[in-house]
């Protein structure tokens, strides 16, 4: 079990659009492995390469309620081929520490990927699922939930983020 150290914003690695995976070789599939690790440590619901310092095409994901056995899923490359209908919900990130956020996203999508093993996979994500894609695949394209809000609001959690980082309170 290796728990790494996470990225939070504005570490440049979290707005670099990542790189695709063309095989899953044994270091890859140890960086998901640790990747779950770091996931279920913080804990959180998903985690992307970026925000452990890697600009590589992979996520891990779990929506499992904490109460009942994990379900982890790994995805190399994942990419959307399918949304539909709209949903608002609060997102928070480990990357943006201290901050949440309403964001409107689709509210089913199908993401076609390799799991943890390179085979080809299709997942269906509907509700809590269908967010936690739409969000972890962004950090792929070098974007955060804060890309998805008002302006405003970016540019005051910005401001609070600099002083926070200025007093050493990261
Ligand atoms: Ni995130």
């Amino acid at each position: 079990m290796a728990v790494l150290p996470i990225k939070t914003f504005p570490d440049p690695v979290l707005s670099r659009v990542c790189r695709q995976v063309n095989e899953v070789d044994d270091d890859l599939k140890q960086l998901s492995q640790d990747m779950l690790d770091t996931m279920y440590a913080a804990p959180g619901v998903g985690l992307a390469a970026p925000q452990v310092g890697r600009d590589l095409r992979l996520v891990v994901i779990d929506c499992t309620p904490r109460d009942q056995e994990p379900q982890p899923l790994v995805l190399f490359n994942p990419r959307i081929v399918e949304m539909e209908g709209q949903v608002v919900f609060e997102e928070g990130c480990l990357s943006v520490p201290d901050f949440t956020s309403d964001v409107t996203r689709a509210e089913r999508v199908v993401v076609k990927a390799m799991d943890a093993e390179g085979r080809p996979i299709t997942v269906e994500g509907n509700g809590l699922m269908a967010i936690c894609l739409q969000h972890e695949l962004d950090h792929l394209e070098g974007r955060l939930f804060l890309d998805r809000i008002s302006p405003l609001k970016r540019s005051l959690y910005k401001k609070r983020r600099v002083k926070q980082i200025k007093r050493g309170d990261e």
